[in-house]
């Protein structure tokens, strides 16, 4: 008799679903497994053999196959140990033939008999939900898959022995709670930056707009310090984001304990890391920072110390929203809608343009250093500021500075008047003028009369690329948003053409 049992196998955050098929017969004792398993799934063999022996439950001297379809489609992973199990376990008359037939099942088994959490449980249970059927998972990922929705049939047993004392209906489960994660209580707070001022505007049109900044200072100014207050002035995740957000984190197992939450993501992985850590890939392609950083910020300090083939790897998903990585035997994309935030020394001794300062390496120093960044990257980033050294005055005696609470406010408020025009245009799945297409931004952020003039006059002693001239409309059109204004002004374009000359700088100097 051949019992099965349904599956996934994970491609990207999509389960693909999967059969496992489990036949007992006479023949060779032993038990085989086929199917395109990766080394994970084949080590399966011992995990089952053992942890059924542990609950009580030896298997025949017979022969025991188990086939994963469709046998073309790579099975990576643990989680392949219980629906094994427990076709094993429907195959020798353990639990009813009919009781699986409802769920589709992950999970990993402990050689005592328990299981053991594993990752992708959110995604499973939405896949599963498709399918018309409910999931069984560890008792540890229920609280993430319950996520998926209320009205999903949800089993999270610890052991082999409780879900078939569930089937027998002598000790019956209950269905997992949702777990919310607290944010933390004390974020870092824009109120402890003293000065500033100009740095912390810029911060808070990058925030309002989603658009992509880069802090370009000496030592010490306060960078590092302005990007890790970036979060406590976001928006949260609206719910369809969260649940993206959540799937992807899900898949790289990094939901601690199941628990969700709508902060945006805020990456900082560190300048030694390598294309796999950022693009994503490695043994079984997983997503990197990058896709970590979805709907939330990829923030890269010291960013010309980064790799350049790293850096330039970013400008795909920069672009497209997503990161695709191609192996031998198919193609995993993954969503990386990311906000870029970089700080930078402006030269390798980090002094550069400081008054009174000469450095012995000349102006190579700024250059060689600088060059780091390629030309199309930077073209990428919408807002260039200088962070100069925080004054004594500053310093000493400083003014008292807003709290990110109230910057926070406004923030939501541009948000929102952005999601409202949108929604108004019949495109409800954009969030901000950062994501919207060239010509969506051409007909929204029409200028006025006297801006009209001062962008054709900057594009043309400047020469913008075609990107750079649309992503300056865009910081315009925030701009003009965070003022509550109907139409772009020469006032908001002349703001916007400044945050674009710092970086043309830069460009220069390289
Ligand atoms: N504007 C500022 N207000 C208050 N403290 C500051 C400011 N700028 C720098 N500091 C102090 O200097 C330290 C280093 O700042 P940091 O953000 O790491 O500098 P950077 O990244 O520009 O090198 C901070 O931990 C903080 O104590
Ligand atoms: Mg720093």
């Amino acid at each position: 008799m051949v019992a099965r049992v349904s599956t996934v196998a994970f491609q990207g955050i999509e389960g693909v679903p999967v059969d496992v098929q489990v036949m007992v017969a006479p023949g060779k004792v032993g038990m085989q497994i086929v199917g395109l398993p990766d080394k994970a799934v084949a080590e399966s063999r011992e995990r089952v053999q053992a942890a059924l022996h542990a609950s009580g439950l030896s298997l025949p001297a017979k022969k025991v196959t188990v086939n994963l379809a469709p046998a073309d489609l790579p099975k990576e992973g643990s989680h392949f140990d219980l629906p094994i199990a427990l076709g094993l376990m429907a195959a020798l008359g353990a639990i009813p033939g009919d009781a699986l037939d409802g769920y589709v099942v992950i999970g990993e088994l402990n050689l005592d008999g328990t299981i053991a959490a594993v990752s992708g449980a959110l995604p499973a249970a939405i896949g599963a939900n498709g399918l018309g059927k409910g999931l069984i998972c560890p008792s540890d990922s229920g609280a993430e898959a319950a996520w998926a929705g209320s009205e999903i049939d949800i089993l999270a047993p610890r052991s082999l022995i409780a879900l078939a004392n569930h089937f027998r209906g002598t000790q019956v489960l209950s269905r997992p709670e949702p777990a919310v994660r607290a944010s933390p209580a004390n974020m870092p707070d824009l109120a402890d930056i003293k000065g500033q001022e100009s740095a912390k505007r810029a911060l808070e049109v990058a925030a309002a707009g989603n658009h992509n900044l880069l802090m370009v200072g000496p030592p010490g100014s306060g960078k590092s310090m302005l990007a890790a207050r970036l979060p406590s002035i976001l928006p949260p995740l609206s719910p369809p984001e969260l649940l993206e957000v959540s799937m992807i984190h899900s898949i790289a197992g990094q939901l601690a304990g199941g628990k969700l939450s709508d902060r945006r993501p805020f990456r900082t992985p560190h300048h030694s890391a390598t294309m796999a850590a950022m693009i994503g890939g490695g043994l079984r392609a997983k997503p990197g920072e990058a896709s970590l950083a979805h709907n939330g910020v990829l923030f890269l300090d010291e960013f010309p110390e980064f790799t350049p083939q790293v850096l330039d790897a970013l400008r795909q998903p920069l672009e497209t929203a997503e990161c695709i990585i191609a192996r031998a035997n198919h193609r995993v994309a993954y969503p990386a809608a990311i906000q870029l935030v970089a700080a930078m020394n402006p030269c390798r001794c980090g002094m550069a343009g400081e008054p009174g300062h000469s450095c012995a390496r000349g102006p190579r120093c700024v250059s060689d250093y600088q060059g780091r960044i390629s030309g199309p990257l930077m073209d990428r980033i919408d807002i260039r500021i200088d962070v100069p050294s925080v004054t004594a005055a500053d310093l000493i005696r400083p003014v008292p500075a807003e709290p990110s609470a109230v910057v926070a406010r406004r923030v939501a408020r541009a948000r929102e008047i952005q999601m409202d025009r949108f929604i108004a245009f019949g495109m409800p799945r954009i969030l901000s003028n950062a994501r919207c297409s060239t010509s969506m931004i051409e007909k929204i952020a029409e200028p006025d009369a006297g801006g009209l003039q001062l962008l054709r006059d900057a594009a043309e002693k400047l020469k913008f690329s075609a990107r750079g001239y649309h992503r300056v409309l865009k910081v315009a059109r925030t701009l003009a948003d965070l003022d509550e204004k109907a139409t772009v002004g020469r006032i908001h374009l002349a703001e916007a053409i400044s945050y674009r000359i710092a970086g043309e700088r830069l460009t220069a100097a390289a």
